[in-house]
C-alpha cells in the first residue's frame, strides 16, 4: 500500500486564540520561527506524502499564499543575498502539491475530512491535525504508513493521558497488544467521561485510513459536541469488519491548539534548538531568580501584614 495523499483539516475558527485569530489563521501562528502548519507538512514530506489537501474556511487565504512563490519578496531577498530566509518553505513549494478545499460550514472534524472525498478517491489517506506537532527521530506518519501497509489496516496514533483528561480526546479500547507500542483496537469513543473511558490511550492527530472512511462519514449520525466526528466514523469502519490499529507515538507531542500549549511548544523547541537554547536558558534562569526575589518579597509582606 502506498500513501501519497494527506488531508490537513484547517477550517476551524480558532476561537481559543481570539482575538488574534480574527484575521490570522491559528495554523499560521508561529512556533519558534515558522508557522505551526509547516511542522506537519514537513513531517508529511519526510513520510513520502506528495499531495496535501488542505480543508480551509473563511479567513484562511494566508495558508495558500504561504505555500506559494512570492516573486517580489524573492527578488528583494536575492538582491541582498538573503534567499536562505525562505529556504524551508521554498523546499516545500518545490517538493509538494497543495490542493485547497473550502469547508463551507465548520461542522466538525469528520465533516472537514468528508469534504476531501473527491480528491482522495480510492486510496488510503494520511490525516494530519495541525494542532498536534509531533517531533521525534522517525516521523510519526512514516511509522503509521509502515504499519498500515504491513497489516493492511487503518492506524491511529495514540498517547497515554491522565484519566481526568480523557474527555478532551478520542479514547481507544484495546483488543490485543502486539508490542509495547502496537495495539489492535476494539472500540473508539469520542470525548468520553473519565468513568466511561475504555483506557487512557488517547488519539492524537495522525491517522492512516482506508478510503471507506468517506462512506462511513456519510453513514454515521452527528456525535459529541453536535459535530460530525471522525472517531465515530472510524468506529463505524471497525464495526463493518475493518481492522484498526493504534500506534503509541515515540517522541514528543505539542498541542499548539491552545495559547498555553503554543507557549509551551515555543519554549520547549527553543530549549532543544542550538540556535536559541543558550539564550533562552539564560533568560529562564534570570526569570527564575526574579521570581524567587518576588516570592520572598510577597512572603515578607504577608508576614508583616499579619504581624500588624
Ligand atoms: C480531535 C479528535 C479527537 C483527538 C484530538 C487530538 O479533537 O476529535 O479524537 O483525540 O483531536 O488532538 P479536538 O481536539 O479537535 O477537539
Amino acid at each position: 500500500m502506498i500513501v501519497t495523499k494527506a488531508i490537513i483539516p484547517a477550517g476551524g475558527l480558532g476561537t481559543r486564540f481570539l482575538p488574534a485569530t480574527k484575521t490570522v489563521p491559528k495554523e499560521m501562528l508561529p512556533v519558534l520561527d515558522k508557522p505551526a502548519i509547516q511542522y506537519v507538512v514537513e513531517e508529511g514530506i519526510k513520510s513520502q506524502i506528495k499531495t496535501f489537501v488542505v480543508v480551509t474556511g473563511k479567513q484562511k487565504n494566508t495558508i495558500e499564499d504561504y505555500f506559494d512563490t512570492s516573486p517580489e519578496l524573492e527578488h528583494f531577498l536575492a538582491a541582498r543575498k538573503k534567499e536562505d530566509l525562505l529556504e524551508g518553505v521554498t523546499k516545500i513549494i518545490n517538493t509538494a502539491n497543495f490542493i485547497y478545499i473550502r469547508q463551507k460550514e465548520a461542522l466538525g472534524l469528520g465533516h472537514a475530512i468528508w469534504n476531501a472525498r473527491h480528491v482522495i478517491g480510492k486510496e488510503h489517506v494520511a490525516i494530519f491535525l495541525p494542532d498536534d506537532i509531533i517531533t521525534g527521530v522517525t516521523p510519526c506518519m512514516a511509522q503509521l504508513i509502515q504499519i498500515a501497509s504491513q497489516e493492511k489496516c487503518n492506524v491511529v496514533a495514540v498517547q497515554e493521558v491522565p484519566m481526568d483528561k480523557a474527555s478532551n480526546y478520542g479514547i481507544v479500547g484495546i483488543k490485543k497488544q502486539f508490542s509495547p507500542n502496537l495495539f489492535q483496537i476494539r472500540e473508539l469513543v469520542e470525548k468520553p467521561r473519565p468513568t466511561d473511558a475504555p483506557s487512557n490511550l488517547a488519539i492524537v492527530g495522525r491517522y492512516v485510513l482506508s478510503p471507506n472512511i468517506f462512506q462511513a462519514l456519510e453513514d454515521i449520525k452527528i456525535g459529541s459536541n453536535g459535530e460530525l466526528q471522525l472517531t465515530d466514523a472510524i468506529q463505524h469502519l471497525l464495526l463493518s469488519g475493518e481492522k484498526v490499529f493504534a500506534y503509541k507515538i515515540q517522541g514528543t507531542r505539542y498541542d499548539v491548539g491552545t495559547p498555553m500549549g503554543l507557549l509551551k511548544a515555543n519554549l520547549d523547541l527553543a530549549l532543544r534548538n542550538p540556535k536559541y537554547s543558550e539564550e533562552i536558558l539564560e533568560y529562564l534562569s534570570l526569570l527564575d531568580r526574579e521570581m524567587v526575589v518576588m516570592q520572598g518579597k510577597a512572603q515578607a509582606l504577608s508576614k508583616s501584614v499579619s504581624a500588624a
